[in-house]
Order: C-alpha cells, then sequence, then structure tokens
C-alpha cells in the first residue's frame, strides 16, 4: 500500500470506529430513556394520607392555620434515611381544608436555613398573600398571609416559590393539597370521607442515588429532571384498602417536568368529576386521564368485591414528535398506586348527575386578548425578571389569553389567581378534561390554546402575580412573567420586595 492509501486507510476505519461509537452511545441514550414500572412494583407498603391539618377560630372568626417548613429525615426503604423537606413534618405537608366564605390565617415559619416562600396554587387571593417569589420567608423569619376564601369545591395546593430555586424546594418534599369545600358540595353524594373513599393522591417520580435524593438532569431531557419510579404522599410501592364500591381519588401531579396519563390496566372507565378548580357540570366517562406538572382532577373509580387493581400512568402520543416524546417521558409508563378491595364492600348509590357550577367566564366579548408565546427562554422571548411588570390587566374584566407552543418541547401554561376556561385547543372545541375549571394546562408543541379569565383583584399595582411554565426547571430558568391587577386607568407600578438572599443556583 502507497503510504497516501495507508493514510486512506486509517482514517477511514477510525472514522467508522467514531460513527459506530456515537450511534451506538445514541442507541444507548435512547433505549436508556424510557422508563417503565409496569409490573415490577411489589406493592407492600401502606399509602401514608396526609394528615388533615388542625386550625383554630381566632376572635375575629378567622381560622388559623400553623404551617412550619423544616429540614428533616424520612425513610421511604426500610433501614435507609434520605434528608428532606416538610410543612410540619419530614416530608410533605398536611391537607389544609377550608370552606367557601371561610377568612383564614396561615402562619408560616420558615425553619429551613434558606429564604423560601409558600404559594397557594389555584386559590383566588390578593397579590400580597400569593407566595410567589416577592413574598420571601428568611431562614428564621414568619409570614401570615391571610384572606377570604372565595370559590367553589376544589382541591388545590400549596408549595414554595422562590424564583430560581423553586424545583430544588418541591423536590426535597415541600408541597400539599388545600382542599375547599361549599354548601353545594357538601349536599352531593360524592365520595367523601377524607382518606377512606375520598383519597389524597399526590404523585411525584423520584430517582435515588443509595439513600439519597438524585436531582440530577438527564442528557437531552430538556423538560427538566425525570425520575425512574414513582411514589404517592411520600409513600414508595403503594397500596390503599378500600371498603367502599366508588372510590374518589383526587389526583395532584406534584412532579417537577413529568406528564402523566393515568388509568387502569383492564381500561375500565371512571368518572371524571373534578379539575383545577372545581367540580364539573356533570361527570364525564374517560380512559385516560392527562396531567401536566401541577394539575389536578378528581375522578372516581367503581370497584369490584376483593378485586386488586392498579393506577397506572400509560405513554403518551401528544408530545409533537417521537424524539420529544422519548426524551420528555412520554414512552414512560408507571405503576402507581394499587386499590385492594375488602371481600364486602359498602353500596355507594350512583354519582349525582349535576355536578358543580364553574365559575369562569365564557369569553365572549373580552375587553381585551393578549399573546403568549411559550420558549424556554422566556415567555414571549423574555426571560423573567422580578422588577418588570410584563402585563397590566384591568380589575373587574375578562380577558382572551392565547398561549402557543412551537418552541419544540414540551410546556405547560399556569396563570395565578384565577381560574380560566380552555376556549379552543388549535381552533377546535376542547376535549372533557379541558371544559372544567384549569389554572394549568398542557401545551404540547404544535398546540395553539385560547383561554378566557376573568380578573377579580383586589386591585394592587405594584405587587404582581406570576403566569409561568410550571416545568419547574424551565420557571426556575426563566420561563415566566409577571401580571398585575389595577383599577380602570391606573399604571402599573414598581414591584416591592427585591429577590432576596438565599435563593438562586447553587
Ligand atoms: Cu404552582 Cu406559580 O405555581
Ligand atoms: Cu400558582
Ligand atoms: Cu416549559
Amino acid at each position: 500500500m502507497s503510504p497516501l492509501k495507508r493514510t486512506l486507510v486509517v482514517l477511514g476505519s477510525f472514522v467508522t470506529v467514531v460513527a459506530l461509537a456515537f450511534g451506538g452511545g445514541f442507541l444507548w441514550l435512547w433505549n436508556d430513556a424510557k422508563v417503565s414500572t409496569v409490573g415490577k412494583e411489589q406493592f407492600e407498603n401502606e399509602l401514608s394520607i396526609p394528615p388533615l391539618a388542625k386550625s383554630r377560630l381566632d376572635k375575629d372568626g378567622t381560622r388559623v392555620f400553623d404551617l412550619r417548613m423544616q429540614a428533616g429525615e424520612k425513610e421511604f426503604e426500610d433501614g435507609r434515611k434520605t434528608s428532606t423537606w416538610g410543612f410540619n413534618g419530614a416530608y410533605l405537608g398536611p391537607t389544609l381544608r377550608a370552606e367557601r366564605g371561610d377568612k383564614v390565617r396561615v402562619r408560616i415559619r420558615n425553619g429551613l436555613d434558606e429564604a423560601s416562600t409558600v404559594h397557594w396554587h389555584g386559590m383566588h387571593l390578593p397579590a400580597e398573600m400569593d407566595g410567589g417569589p416577592h413574598q420571601m420567608v428568611e431562614p428564621g423569619g414568619k409570614w401570615n398571609p391571610h384572606w377570604t376564601v372565595d370559590q367553589p369545591a376544589s382541591t388545590l395546593w400549596y408549595h414554595p416559590h422562590p424564583h430560581g430555586a423553586t424545583e430544588k424546594h418541591v423536590q426535597r418534599g415541600l408541597a400539599g393539597m388545600f382542599l375547599v369545600d361549599d354548601k353545594r358540595s357538601a349536599r352531593l353524594t360524592l365520595p367523601k370521607k377524607y382518606g377512606v373513599d375520598d383519597l389524597p393522591v399526590i404523585v411525584q417520580d423520584v430517582r435515588f442515588d443509595g439513600a439519597k435524593f438524585d436531582h440530577g438532569h438527564d442528557m437531552m431531557r430538556h423538560v427538566g429532571f425525570l425520575g425512574d419510579r414513582t411514589m404517592v404522599n411520600g409513600t414508595l410501592r403503594p397500596y390503599r384498602k378500600v371498603g367502599d364500591e366508588l372510590i374518589r381519588l383526587r389526583l395532584l401531579n406534584a412532579s417537577t417536568a413529568r406528564t402523566y396519563a393515568f388509568g387502569f390496566p383492564d381500561d375500565r372507565s371512571f368518572s371524571l368529576v373534578g379539575t383545577d378548580g372545581g367540580l364539573l357540570e356533570q361527570p364525564a366517562r374517560m380512559r385516560r386521564i392527562q396531567l401536566s406538572p401541577g394539575e389536578r382532577a378528581e375522578i372516581v373509580v367503581r370497584m369490584e368485591q376483593g378485586e386488586k387493581t392498579v393506577l397506572r400512568s400509560f405513554p403518551q402520543d401528544n408530545y409533537g414528535g417521537s424524539w420529544q416524546t422519548r426524551f420528555s417521558g412520554g414512552d414512560d409508563s408507571f405503576d402507581v398506586l394499587e386499590l385492594r378491595a375488602a371481600k364486602r364492600l359498602r353500596a355507594s348509590g350512583d354519582l349525582p348527575r349535576r355536578l358543580g357550577e364553574p365559575e369562569v367566564p365564557d369569553g365572549k366579548n373580552p375587553a381585551r386578548g393578549r399573546f403568549f408565546d411559550l420558549k424556554e427562554s422566556g415567555i414571549n422571548d423574555r426571560a423573567m425578571k422580578m422588577d418588570r411588570i410584563d402585563e397590566t390587566v384591568t380589575r373587574g374584566t375578562t380577558e382572551t389569553w392565547t398561549v402557543r407552543n412551537n418552541n419544540g418541547v414540551p410546556h405547560n401554561f399556569h396563570v395565578h389567581d384565577v381560574q380560566f376556561r380552555v376556549l379552543e385547543v388549535n381552533g377546535e372545541a376542547p376535549p372533557p378534561e379541558l371544559r372544567g375549571a384549569k389554572d394549568t394546562v398542557f401545551v404540547p408543541n404544535g398546540t395553539t390554546m385560547k383561554l378566557a379569565m376573568r380578573f377579580e383583584g383586589p386591585a394592587d399595582p405594584d405587587t404582581p402575580y406570576m403566569y409561568h411554565c410550571h416545568l419547574l426547571a424551565h420557571e426556575d430558568g426563566g420561563m415566566m412573567g409577571q401580571f398585575v391587577v389595577v383599577e380602570k386607568g391606573q399604571q402599573a407600578g414598581t414591584p416591592s420586595g427585591a429577590p432576596s438572599r438565599g435563593h438562586g443556583h447553587h
């Protein structure tokens, strides 16, 4: 062989080796990106039910709760202690419960060594009580938000919202439910014995590295953190014995990035009775319910005597493309919670035909429309800034917000303070699961949604509410904007409460 030829041969094989290694590496990444726990879980731990938070009545009739953010340790697996954060305990928090019309006050104490906040996701309240990034609570500090609950019966939740560190704070365990009841829901023949036939189901995906949480983001995962297993209410491999024919599951996706499509292995249908902001007008029969981070759904499932069934999350096909689907968790599946029915079940009767009256505007004659382009780099190409007000809305008006994702990556969209109606999805009427009151919606690539919402106030030109992608790594990275509610003709002011110490990336 001539020297030139030899060089070419050597070079050629080198290129081939590199190509093979690259291809092999890619194949490995591709295959490794798909996770499933279906059929693999031994459901051996009894599902824990977050306790109902105790409250007391103040002299003026205010219902007062205490929440303390604290560090702790929890044995998710026998004999292995994981460091965690929680409210009033090692992991997650108690379920707060109040009735429409109640005056409530929550005495927050920050027992952590980092500043944080407590946000009331889905709650209609004054901006300064919202618990967003402008209401930081310093280590050792206190915060006593108070408001009057004025919205229909619903499954809401609370979690920290420090700008740049929300993912970390939620992942360590700071989250809990806030249930609202009203006169109408009290009269309905829906399962409503908390922890008996009405179960809170807080779903999170996790990954362990020995006893420790592994919160690392994998390569190619544009959505952020995706775990390789799930837990419910902080219980791994959970089962729950049930003794009633009808079981109501209050599903909350408290994961940081993962979207689930819940259903059952035998494809039985269940009734969707409520969405983020409360009960639907009537139950809707379905076999799957998809929930992106932050969304809730109340479903009622019928059990047979003596049976076992599993709440499962199935693969999803609406992420917009096989690449995104694979690397954003759309091909994954999980056995989430086993339900074990007693040999004899208490009869539950039929579901009521009429449930609630979603209080969301119909979107006719909006005062104005706005447009939000969802991009990882920032909504409408602007990364979040604490001292910039992005939108100014007038108290007492209805607006339509159009949200578009052609960013190639799945996103979702959450608006503080309001519940909205989904008017259109890609120009068409929304499916049944998007026909109730919503505060968070999944907006996969290739989707445009039109939402209608009404801003009731009170006006506060200096204190913004947030709207953002609830994939927490995106939110922390700047996929968030701020709006203020003002009186007619009033100008937006200057956000008070500059960003605080102890937040940000470490
Ligand atoms: Cu659940 Cu702005 O948050
Ligand atoms: Cu929120
Ligand atoms: Cu996003």
